[in-house]
């Protein structure tokens, strides 16, 4: 049996942003999207409601102890008025598994995607047209006993917010420069690395704060144990071009299973390119940076889409890459992924879905 998702309309509908004044994530919709768990019931009760805030006891465990999981999606509208969401399927199975790594229970995967198609067509007149702009949609997960155990709670709401977006970054999708760090250590193996959980933002911030303050975007994380590996950029994965190889580190329990990611390399294998998962150390890729056969190097993500490196910092060393600007391959895979979110060109893999 199908799960009904309730609607109940505002009756104050908010004034919508100008698509030219959109950043990320400082508007909200008009509606969000909630559902509760009790240990006994299960998950029940999905609906959409106006947005509005919640009450919360002090003493509520997500407050303590971060028991909180996200995802994070975009909605896009086409030229022709046509809503697309990228990979909602992925996205659904994406948040059960943060919720599995944090002993939150798991949701039915269909009424997650559903959840999503759900709010969307509420505030469809939300998801903005400009170029580059769209729906981003986050998801959420959080723990509402009332307890200061330290235990899996029994009660949680999943709630879904959205927010008309422009670029993540200020430099828009020009290219960004990025600090790995040997200081501050992001995630470890048999850690929360996979999973999408407030834990690991909280663990960036500081390493975040030192890169901006010397004039860089984001941090590029190395692995915990020896401080070498690649693992991942603080928003997005990364990825670059050596020679006539495209690499990115694989996923073996520390990094974030980008949707993204997962959406470029299967476009790179499409066109026939060379690509590897596998690990590569920062000493490499400096090394390949001084001789030359660094050709490009990008972040995937959501929020980001494919964002250009045009500088690397490890240990005071600078490395400039594709001459600071957006190399030719970083461009095609932005086109390319942008053409299919937008409706504009094929979509051979079946990515997106109409709302
Ligand atoms: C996303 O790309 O969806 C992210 O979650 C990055 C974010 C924390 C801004």
């Amino acid at each position: 049996m199908t799960t009904e998702i309730s609607v109940t309309r505002t009756h104050s509908p908010k004034a919508r942003p100008d698509d030219s004044t959109l950043s990320f994530g400082k508007v909200f919709t008009d509606h969000m999207f909630l559902m509760d768990y009790e240990e006994g019931r299960g998950w029940h009760d999905p609906r959409v409601v106006p947005y509005g805030s919640f009450t919360m006891d002090p003493a509520t465990s997500v407050l303590h102890y971060g028991q909180a999981v996200f995802d994070g999606l975009k909605a896009f509208r086409g030229a022709d008025g046509t809503i697309r969401l990228f990979r909602a399927e992925r996205h659904a199975k994406r948040l059960n598994k943060s919720c599995a790594a944090l002993c939150i229970p798991e949701m039915d995967a269909d009424l997650i995607r559903r959840s999503f198609e759900a709010i969307v067509a509420v505030d469809h007149e939300w998801v903005p047209s400009a170029p580059g702009t769209s729906l981003y949609i986050r998801p959420t997960v959080v723990a509402t006993e009332v307890m200061l155990g330290v235990h899996p709670a029994h009660r949680y709401t999943y709630f879904i917010i959205c927010s008309p977006v422009g670029s993540y970054y200020k430099e828009g999708v020009k290219p960004v420069r990025i600090l790995a760090t040997d200081k501050y250590v992001r995630a470890v193996q048999g850690g929360l690395g996979e999973a999408k959980t407030a834990a690991n933002y909280a663990a960036s911030l500081a390493a975040q704060r030192d890169a901006e303050r010397q004039g860089y975007t984001q941090v590029l994380w190395l692995d915990a144990i020896e401080r070498k590996a690649i693992d991942e950029v603080g928003t997005m994965n990364i990825m670059m071009q050596i020679g006539d190889e495209v690499i990115t580190p694989p996923l073996a329990g520390t990094i974030l299973d980008g949707v993204t990611r997962n959406s470029i390399l299967q476009l790179l294998r499409d066109w026939g390119m060379k690509v590897s998962e596998r690990r590569i150390t920062i000493d490499e890729v400096m090394a390949a940076g001084r001789n030359g056969t660094l050709r490009e190097m990008w972040g995937t993500g959501t929020a980001a889409v494919v964002s250009p490196v045009g500088e690397l910092g490890y240990k005071g060393e600078k490395i400039v890459i594709s001459n600071g600007q957006t190399g030719a391959l970083t461009q095609k895979l932005y086109d390319a992924i942008v053409g299919i979110q937008y409706g504009r060109t094929n979509d051979p893999h079946g990515w997106t879905t109409e709302v």
